[in-house]
């Protein structure tokens, strides 16, 4: 899904953002601007499958840190958040189906829903 063949300019790109997005030096924005990071994902499909892939990329990189448990916390806790917020593309909808199958008569099928939790 990343564009470019070498991943160095993106891995900077993230790098220089975590710096800033964490009280560091403002180096992404003095190269990059102001992060705008749902727009700059806007050109990707980001659905729940990339989104389950990047979170899996970036579990295991936090892994590799062994960082004391509440930075830790802290770390995934905004990853999980900041990953939810870039999805773009939702689920394809399901196929639009008659609740009633074919058959049953309509009483049988109102009960069924009124036994369906609110
Ligand atoms: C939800 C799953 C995500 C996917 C599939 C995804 C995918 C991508 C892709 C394909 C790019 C373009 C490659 C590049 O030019 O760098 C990109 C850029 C970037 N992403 Fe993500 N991303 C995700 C979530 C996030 C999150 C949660 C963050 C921040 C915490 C983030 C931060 C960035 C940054 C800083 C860039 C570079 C932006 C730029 O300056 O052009 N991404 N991402």
């Amino acid at each position: 899904m990343y564009p470019e063949e070498d991943l160095g300019p993106a891995e900077e790109r993230m790098t220089l953002f975590l710096i800033q997005y964490w009280g560091g030096p403002r180096g992404y924005s003095e190269r990059r601007g102001h992060p705008r990071l749902r727009m700059r994902h806007a050109p990707f499909r980001v659905d729940r499958a990339a989104q389950g892939a990047w979170l899996r990329h970036m579990r295991a990189a936090v892994d590799t840190l062994h960082l004391r448990q509440d930075l830790e916390e802290q770390l995934w806790g905004y990853f999980v958040s900041a990953a939810a917020v870039m999805i773009n593309t939702p689920e394809e909808p399901a196929t639009p189906q008659d609740p009633r199958p074919p058959g049953r008569p309509k009483s049988a099928s109102l009960a069924l829903l009124r036994r369906k939790p609110l």
